[in-house]
């Protein structure tokens, strides 16, 4: 029948056909075993009949030829394929993902996707995707979203811009405050790709306006417009000019939301006061005119004490501050003698000025001494010093009682000053001499009263 085949192998074929016509008639080929497949029709394979391969879904024969002939030999032309696991074409592409590295797509596989720097993973979608039998990926749905930052809404500013309903990676926003504010941070920022800003949200802070001006005097902000808080701005008068107040001051808040200046601008003035007098004083610094602030500080003659404070300041209106201390004469107190008394009642005072005197006597009974020498003079008289204190005052002793003690320890000194033997025994002698005289006379006026 196949005469019209024209190539000679395929003649041959023919012609092996044609000379096996007799052990032709009534056989049966095999039924094949395939795995993942099986022959169309699936029997009845007799001489001369044809079937079909069909592998199992997610299986192809191997091989182009799929149709078989069943010879007069009871073997299958050509021999029955094989049937192999199918394989996927190359996944496709998804926005803005990449995917899990591999190069064999057999069916069953599946590929995962990662979104890419900046973008991130949709809700509820899954980034896998598997070959299936018929050899297509599963769906992929949209899989990455760009990376969205929170709108930086800034208070008190705006963006440069027109805004955008969303911020998303890569998004640059400039910002600029509203008047009387001030940008803290930086004034552009980008959205990341993590979903936040960088650098960070800036914020525009309250400021306080130009200082106040000054007439004679200038401040050191005037270079701007604006100062923030914490701001400090300083005053300067003019040549000869004395700033009164403060001679700064700075951008404060007294009740935390509004900023302002925090105080009174100082004031330029011309003040001078008068050079001071205090009698029986002297002063320092030496000068002939005193400005605003100057200190001078005072001293009194011997003999006189200060009151009131040592030292003054010029105040604004030209006066002194403190005002100026006086000199007064230095007083010296009651003396008081012990067994002794004021020879006259009328010099009883409780204070004396310098150069005063006052003059004692010793009661009845007693006598001056002075260091152990008894004194016969009646009446010892005391000055009252600048400093206060008064000339040696005198003791008033009993008569004998010249101290024994003291006696002893001027012999003593004596002793010890090297002065020689025979020498100290004269001493001796002659001081017991005159003190047997003293008694003696002493007795003698006894005698007389
Ligand atoms: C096979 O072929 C025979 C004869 O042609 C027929 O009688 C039989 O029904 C066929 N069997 C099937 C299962 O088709
Ligand atoms: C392949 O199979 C899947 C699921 O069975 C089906 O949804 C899809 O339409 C099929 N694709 C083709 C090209 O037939
Ligand atoms: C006290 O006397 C001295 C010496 O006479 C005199 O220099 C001095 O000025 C006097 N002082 C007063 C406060 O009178």
């Amino acid at each position: 029948m196949p005469v019209f085949l024209r190539r000679p192998g395929q003649l041959l074929a023919v012609v092996v056909l044609v000379m096996q016509p007799v052990g032709g008639l009534g056989v049966q080929c095999p039924v094949p075993d395939i795995t993942h497949g099986q022959l169309k029709p699936a029997q009845n394979f007799t001489y001369g009949s044809t079937a079909t391969l069909e592998c199992d879904d997610g299986y192809v024969p191997v091989g182009a030829i799929t149709t078989v002939r069943c010879l007069g030999s009871g073997r299958w032309h050509p021999r029955v394929p094989a049937c192999t696991l199918g394989r996927c074409p190359y996944p496709p592409a998804v926005e803005h993902a990449d995917q899990s590295s591999q190069h064999e797509f057999p069916v069953g596989t599946t590929v995962t996707y990662f979104c890419r720097l900046g973008y991130t993973l949709l809700p509820e979608v899954s980034p896998i995707t598997t070959c299936l039998k018929n050899f297509t990926w599963s769906v992929i749905p949209k899989l990455c979203q760009k990376v969205q930052c929170p709108s930086p809404a800034l208070r008190h500013g705006t963006e440069v811009r027109p805004r955008k309903a969303e911020y998303t990676f890569g998004h640059q926003v400039e910002f600029r405050c509203d008047p009387g504010y001030v940008l803290r941070g930086s004034q552009r920022i980008q959205c990341w790709s993590d979903g936040t800003w960088r650098p960070p949200v800036p914020y525009c802070d309250k400021v306080c306006g130009p200082p106040p001006k000054i007439t004679n005097g200038q401040h050191s902000g005037s270079r701007t417009e604006q100062f923030p808080y914490g701001f400090e701005v300083k005053y300067s008068c003019g040549e000869g000019l004395s700033l009164i107040g403060d001679d700064s001051i700075y951008c404060t808040s007294d009740d935390g939301v509004n900023l302002a200046w925090s105080g009174p601008a100082p004031e330029c003035r011309v003040v001078r006061c008068p050079k001071p007098t205090v009698e029986r004083g002297r002063m320092t610094p030496q000068r002939f005119t005193f400005p605003y602030g100057a200190a001078v500080r005072f001293s009194c003659d011997e003999g006189f004490m200060l009151q009131g404070d040592a030292e003054s300041r010029c105040l604004a209106d030209s006066t002194w501050h403190p005002p100026l201390p006086t000199c007064q004469p230095v007083l010296c107190p009651q003396p008081q003698v012990v067994n002794g008394r004021l020879k006259s009642t009328l010099e009883g005072k409780t204070w004396y000025q310098t150069n005063a005197t006052v003059t004692f006597e010793c009661l009845h009974g007693y006598h001056f001494s002075d260091d152990g020498d008894v004194s016969l003079e009646d009446s010892w008289t005391a000055t009252c010093l600048p400093d206060g204190t008064w000339t040696p005052l005198p003791k008033c002793r009993k008569e004998g009682d010249a101290d024994v003690c003291e006696e002893v320890h001027y012999i003593k000194t004596v002793f010890e000053c090297g002065v020689p033997m025979a020498e100290v025994k004269t001493l001796l002698e002659i001081e017991k001499l005159f003190l047997e005289i003293k008694k003696l006379k002493v007795e003698l006026e006894n005698l007389n009263k």
